[in-house]
């Protein structure tokens, strides 16, 4: 049987990555047979593209939305996609909703073209479930000053941070069937159950062990 794909999405300081490292460490230790990755990166040119992008505002919003998207149609066809055909689970940390929250409703690039961009990298690859960590940018831009590495994106003015946010928020109204918004303001122990409900109730039982 084809794995799920989850995926866990919010602005900075949200917790995603913290969570996504729990919830593979107690699904791995349940049995389940689940693949951790990340955009941008995940493959070797992907964490290349990371590098590029974290290390410098590019200037030109389209630039930056194709090297994402350059970034994702190699992470899916090289490790989800196969992974998936395998039988085996896969989360990750940001999908095509972050280039929707941060290029379209941030950046204020048009949205039916980040979506047609979304669709060549992804070769209509969707994801099964995704959490919104949803927290105020002010609760997560402050955390993130405490710890974790910053990127350019942090700097940007909170009022960038309210419009991803509010993309986020309104993504998750358009496909209620596959979402589900976690409150991240939250003490951490608090959302990990909320998001290992939701993930539980997608996945089913573990898989047998692989042939
Ligand atoms: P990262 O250090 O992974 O941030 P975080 O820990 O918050 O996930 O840096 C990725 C940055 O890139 C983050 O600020 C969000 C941004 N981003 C986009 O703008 N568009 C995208 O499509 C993706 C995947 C990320």
């Amino acid at each position: 049987m084809r794995g799920r794909f989850i995926v866990l999405e919010g602005g900075e300081g949200t917790g995603k990555s913290r969570l996504q490292h729990a919830l593979h460490e107690r699904l791995t230790a349940e049995g389940y047979r689940i693949d951790a990755r990340r955009e941008p990166g995940g493959t070797p040119l992907g964490e290349r593209i990371r590098d590029l992008i974290n290390a410098d505002a590019l200037g030109d919003d389209v630039a930056e939305l194709l090297l994402f998207e350059a970034a994702r149609a190699h992470l899916v066809e090289r490790a989800i996609r196969p992974a998936l055909a395998a039988g085996t689970h896969v989360m990750c940390d940001r999908f095509t909703a972050s280039s929707v929250a941060y290029q379209s409703f941030g950046r204020l690039l048009d949205r039916a073209l980040v979506e047609q961009a979304n669709a060549i990298a992804t070769r209509g690859l969707v994801a099964d479930l995704t959490l919104l960590l949803d927290a105020p940018p002010g609760v997560g831009l402050a955390r993130r000053q405490q710890g974790g590495a910053l990127t350019h994106f942090d700097a940007l003015p909170l009022a960038f941070h309210e419009r991803v946010r509010d993309g986020y928020v309104e993504l998750a109204r358009e496909s209620p069937s596959t979402w589900r918004v976690i409150d991240a303001a939250r003490p951490f122990e608090a959302v990990f159950a909320d998001a290992y409900a939701a993930v539980r109730g997608a996945l089913g039982e573990p898989q047998p062990p692989a042939a």
